[in-house]
């Protein structure tokens, strides 16, 4: 793609014998926020890393903002931004002081540096917290300063990883607020995360990742739909049934949630499912309270996906 921000072809790397990334591939247009989800230990911590030049790939070929991230990595690093999963913050600065320092640190003059502190805190609703040391800090305040140290340069793609486990529903809704109001800015994002909800809500595309490759790609629609369409769901009157329902309904990739005394699977007939289901209950004299068609939530795209949902199953 010619005005890609990002390209992957074929990443890998090993720790020890372990892989990983295991032929990732990745394409992210300009200007627009790629989401990248995965479990733990899917190796979104790794790509970005590599994608930001601190590790270098075992093979592969990769390249940011028109540059190769291990013959290029000096041009690299002028043009992009990283807010890692873990904070890099000085606990006893202020807001502002730590802003300043982030920007003498990649080299704007002092009076650069200040006047850029002064705008990002101001973007980032923190202007008036800017002289309060940073451990009095909520968690969402912490992160949004976080994300205004990592675009200090006015990087052309930033890299943000999970950069919000951890908060409270408040807290990630700010730091929602505050990666939308970049993305009008013309950065392109690229974005970890574990929370689907994350994806759905800022990512114009989304590339599912487990095992260190990439086992999905699309936008969140496609993402639904491509995975089965409809679901059924099935209330039970009693939770006790819910294994022996699981073994004898036509139906595969099941879920199982025993405090609702439901279970849900994917379905592709619509109406034979329904009846195939309604039937067999009443064969085995299983009573039900409800059985109802519905889509899916990208919760259930996902655990179909990583194969998480043959677990629940078998855990049932
Ligand atoms: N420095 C390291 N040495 C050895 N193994 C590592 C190292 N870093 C990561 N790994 C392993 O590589 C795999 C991918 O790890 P990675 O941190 O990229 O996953 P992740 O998707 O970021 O997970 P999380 O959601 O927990 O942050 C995991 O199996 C992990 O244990
Ligand atoms: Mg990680």
């Amino acid at each position: 793609m010619a005005d890609a921000a990002i390209t992957v072809e074929g990443a890998e790397k090993r720790y020890g014998g372990k892989k990983a990334l295991n032929g990732l591939d990745l394409t992210v247009a300009r200007g627009t926020v790629h989401g990248v989800l995965g479990p733990n230990g899917a190796g979104k911590t790794t790509l970005v890393r590599i994608l930001s030049t601190l590790l270098r790939p075992d093979a592969g070929r990769i390249e940011v903002a028109g540059h190769d991230v291990v013959r290029e990595a000096y041009a690299v690093r002028l043009r992009i931004g990283l807010l890692g999963q873990h904070a890099a913050l000085d606990e006893e600065l202020g807001g502002r002081q730590n802003l300043e320092l982030f920007g003498r640190l990649h080299h704007l003059g002092a009076r650069r540096a200040r006047a850029r502190a002064g705008e990002l805190l101001e973007r980032f609703g923190l202007a008036d917290t800017g002289r309060k040391a940073v451990r009095q800090y909520s968690g969402g305040m912490r992160r949004r300063l976080d994300l205004a140290a990592s675009l200090i340069t006015e990087p052309e793609v930033l890299f943000l990883d999970e950069p919000t486990t951890g908060l409270d529903p408040r807290g990630r809704a700010e730091v929602w607020d505050s990666v939308r109001s970049l993305v009008g800015g013309g950065t392109t994002v690229l974005l970890t995360t574990q929370y689907l909800e994350e994806a759905d809500q800022l990512a114009d595309r989304i590339s599912v990742v487990d095992s260190g490759r990439v086992i999905a790609e699309g936008t969140a629609d496609e993402l639904k739909s491509e995975t089965g369409g409809d679901r059924v769901d099935v209330v039970l009157r009693d939770a006790g049934q819910l294994g022996a329902a699981v073994a004898l309904l036509p139906l595969t990739g099941v879920t199982v949630d025993p405090d609702r005394r439901l279970l849900s699977a994917p379905v592709t007939d619509r109406m034979e499912a329904l009846s195939g289901v309604v039937r067999a209950l009443q064969e085995a004299g299983i009573e039900a309270e409800d059985v109802a068609l519905r889509r899916p939530t990208l919760d259930e795209v996902f655990l179909h996906l990583t194969g998480d949902d043959r677990r629940v199953k078998e855990a049932a």
